[in-house]
This record gives structure tokens, sequence and C-alpha cells, in this order.
């Protein structure tokens, strides 16, 4: 996929930096300099305490604090090195009073953007809020590109010829910028949430997160305080209140693997947040309005499970707007070598190894194989052997056994199947060969007596190889 950074950067949303926390324990002081930053088409919010500052920088994203340094309490250096602390694309400018010059410069050693000496002038002000902002607009910038380019990297390579997973695609890319809820169905790796990735870097909203989580590994209560959160004191451990992934996904995309393990309750709660767009932490009573996509994987026939009461249809309707469906890699077999290649490439370069082919009989060999890990078994099967290899061409011998003996089972060296015969004379010759001719040693491994051996040899026409 070409990543045009120039085509990114347009479509992206030029990130706004203005909204200001002014905070200080003096009334007159905090409503002036709040007046003053409204004035210049801020959106200002007053804290006439740290606690209070910190408490805010919790419920909603700031950009900017300008607090006194001298308060009661928490007090502005405070102030600027928790905030700093945990969101580290804030800035903070700190006020000071005259003949404090000692602490302000404590307060820029501790990454403070920069101070104000009361009294300050107007203009003063002005300019150093604005610097402080396009910094923190820079910083948004920058970390909306990254994040661009990651959702690009990580959902774009999908690689198949297959006519039936081109179509897919195309159904994915058509669908992707629209939202609607999506469930992707298909065996174990077969490349679910490699497809759900994908939705998310062609939505509409890339630059939001995607945030995965395995509804089957996690204990239930576990599993509530995941996707919800929780607040402070919500049980005992609860220190601090956190964020839950629907909430982290907010704007962005939630992926839900292995959705048919949900509990019935979490199936009901997963369903309000459907339905009412909001959600109430763990120990909470505010709701908290939430704006995801969810996308939903599953190994498992889930229309199969509603109909037989394993799965809430409610809940399957809201989930299933669109299903895709990938099918098993033994059903798209031409997909088998060019995905072989791609991952031959892929762990060459990462383990720096000059390979660059695959050995005719090992690639026959992939080509003839079921494959039940579908993809994820191809791509272990590859770095492993790339890991082994010696030459330029990824060999037979660098495959597992099982599928050598597969080899040995089902087809000869050029492919053409094996009889049972045939295969007990290649076997005879390979071993005579390992024994260098020797007929005891040969009969001993093959577990048959001399005569039995020397019949087969003269019926398979061995003997002029020893
Ligand atoms: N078409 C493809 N092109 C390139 N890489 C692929 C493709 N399909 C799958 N992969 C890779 O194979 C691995 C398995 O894919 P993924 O994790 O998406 O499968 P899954 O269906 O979610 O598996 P599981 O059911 O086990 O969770 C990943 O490393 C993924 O990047
Ligand atoms: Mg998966």
């Amino acid at each position: 996929m070409v990543l045009n950074l120039h085509a990114m950067r347009n479509v992206l949303l030029n990130p706004e930096a203005n909204q200001i926390l002014v905070v200080d324990d003096e009334a007159p002081a905090l409503k002036s300099l709040t007046h003053l930053l409204r004035k210049e088409g801020y959106t200002v919010k007053g804290c006439s305490s740290g606690q209070a500052a910190l408490d805010e920088l919790t419920r909603q994203d700031w950009d900017l604090i300008v607090t006194d340094l001298r308060m009661k309490g928490i007090d502005g250096l405070e102030l600027l090195q928790r905030a700093r602390d945990a969101y580290p694309e804030l800035e903070v400018i700190v006020v000071t009073g005259h003949a404090a010059i000692d602490s302000a410069i404590k307060a820029m050693r501790r990454g403070a953007f920069d101070y104000l000496a009361k009294p300050y002038r107007l203009d003063e002000v002005r300019d150093v809020v604005r610097s402080a902002l396009t910094v923190v607009g820079l910083k948004k910038e920058n970390r909306l590109l990254k994040q661009r380019v990651a959702a690009f990297e990580s959902g774009g390579t999908i690689i198949t010829q297959d006519p039936l997973m081109l179509r897919l695609l195309d159904t994915a890319r058509q669908i992707a910028p629209t939202g609607c809820n999506v469930v992707v169905s298909g065996e174990s790796g077969t490349g679910k949430e490699l497809l759900a990735r994908f939705l998310h870097a062609h939505s509409d909203r890339p630059e939001g997160r995607f945030i995965g989580i395995n509804c089957g590994a996690i204990q239930e209560d576990l599993l509530t305080n995941e996707l919800f959160g929780h607040e402070r004191g919500a049980f005992t451990g609860a220190d601090q209140q956190t964020k839950g992934m629907i909430e982290q996904a907010h704007g962005g995309t939630l992926f839900l693997d292995e959705v048919t393990e949900m509990s019935p309750g979490m199936q009901v709660r997963l369903l309000r947040v459907l339905q009412e767009r909001e959600l109430y932490r763990v120990g909470g009573t505010t709701p908290i309005k939430v704006d995801v996509r969810v996308i939903t994987a599953t190994n498992r026939n889930l229309e199969e499970m509603v109909s037989t009461g394993g799965f809430r249809a409610d809940l399957f309707y809201r989930l299933n707007v669109v299903n895709l469906e990938l099918p098993p890699l033994r059903q798209r077999r031409d997909d088998i070598a060019l995905l072989a290649y791609y991952f031959l490439r892929k762990s060459a370069l990462a383990m720096g190894k000059a390979l660059a082919d695959i050995a005719p009989d090992a690639l026959r060999l992939l080509n003839r194989y079921d494959f039940p890990g579908n993809v994820r078994e191809l791509l272990n099967l590859i770095e492993r052997g790339v890991a082994l290899a010696r030459g330029e061409m990824l060999q037979m011998t660098d495959l597992p056994e099982n599928l050598q003996r597969l080899s040995v089972r089902v087809a000869g060296p050029s492919g053409e199947l094996l009889t049972l015969e045939k295969n007990e004379a290649s076997h005879i010759a390979r071993v005579l060969e390992l024994t260098a001719g020797n007929r005891n040693r040969t009969a001993e491994i093959l577990g048959i007596d001399r005569v039995s051996l020397w019949r087969r040899i003269k019926r398979y026409g061995l003997e002029q190889d020893n």
C-alpha cells in the first residue's frame, strides 16, 4: 500500500488547541485572567485550587494550564509536575508574584512552558499563551499523524489474489467509512483481526484508537472492569479513576474478539451501551457519552448460536449490520504460495538473512497441506523455516517434520501421488542409503528379516544402487 503522507495531512482535521484551565486561589486574580483569555476567544475554565484543577483534568481534555505558583494545598509547582506527568501533551504557564524569580526558574526546570511575572502586561499574556497553544497544537497534530501512519501500517497489507477474498475486501473498503458495526467471522488464524484493523484504517476516523479485547480470555468481573472502567473507590484497590476500553475507543474502533464467549449479563450491558450510546463506569453515576464503532470477531456460527439461544438476538442485530466471512486458507489455495513468499521476505528481512526463494518440493508440500491453523500457521511455519534455513532457499527440510511426513505419504518427488508400494520402495531406498548399502542393518532398522528385504530389493529394482 502506498502511503501518501501529503494526502493524509490534507484530510486531517486541523487539531485545535484552545482549552485553558486557569488556576488561582485568589478570586479577583482568577476572575481577571479568566476574563481576559475568554475575550481572546479561548475556552476557559477557572479553578480555585490545585486539586480542583487535577479533578478537572480527569473530566475533560485540556491543552494549557495557567497557574499561580503560590497556593494553599497543592501549589503551582506540584500541579505542574502532576499534570505534565499524566498529560505530556499539555503545557503549563506559571504565574509568579514579583520578586519570586527563583520559583519561576524552578518551574521552568520542571517543564513549565514559560512564566508570567506579576504584574503582567496584557500583550505579554496573549503572546505567551498563543505560543504555548501553538506548541500543543503541533504535538497533537504529530500524534494524530503518527496514529494515522500506524493505522495504515497495521491495517494496510492484506495479501490475497483469491477472487472471493478480493470481493470481500471491496465490500470492506466500501463499508469501512460508514461506521456501521461489523461481524468478522472465520476459522482461527484466517485474518479476522487483520481485517478489523483494515476496516479501522479505511474508516472515516483512522486517527481514533483501535482497541481490541479478547472476551474469551478474561473472567467476567475483570472483563466488566476492562470494558467499562471504574470510578475512584468503586471497590477496594480502586484508588484511581480508570477509563475502560469502550471509553478509550471513543472516536475509534472497539474490536471484540471471541464475542460468543460473553456471558448473558455482559451481553445485556453491551447492548445497553450500543442503544444508549453512553455508559457508566463501575461505581459511577454520571453517564459518559461514547461513540464507537464495534467490530466483533468469532470463529463460531453466531447466527446458529442466536437460534439456539446462546447469544441474544437483539445484540446480534446491533452488531451484525454487515457480516464479512473469511474463507479458510485451504479454500483459497492460490494464496498459499503468495503468502508464503510474502512471509519469507518479511522474516528474512527481520532476521537479516539473504533468503529469497522456496525450493519447489517445499512449495509443493505447502500447496498440498490443509492448514488447520490457516494463515497464522503458514506464517509460523515460514518464520521457523527462515530461522532454520542455511542457504538462499528455504528447503523442505526446513519445514516441520509432520509436514515432511505428509510428503512421503501423499506425494513423490515430482508431486505424483504415491501408492503404498512406491512409498515402501522409496523408504527402503532411503534406509539403504543411510546405512551405505548395509543390508543387515537395513533389515534391522526396517524390522524385517534379510530374506524379505532381499525380495523387496529385487522387486523394486533397488539392487543396482547398492
Ligand atoms: N491475507 C493476509 N495477508 C497478510 N497477513 C495475513 C493475512 N491473513 C492473516 N495474516 C497474518 O496472519 C496472522 C493471523 O491473523 P489474525 O490474527 O488476524 O487472525 P485471526 O483470524 O484473528 O486469528 P484467531 O482466530 O486465532 O484470533 C497475523 O499475523 C496476520 O497479520
Ligand atoms: Mg484474532
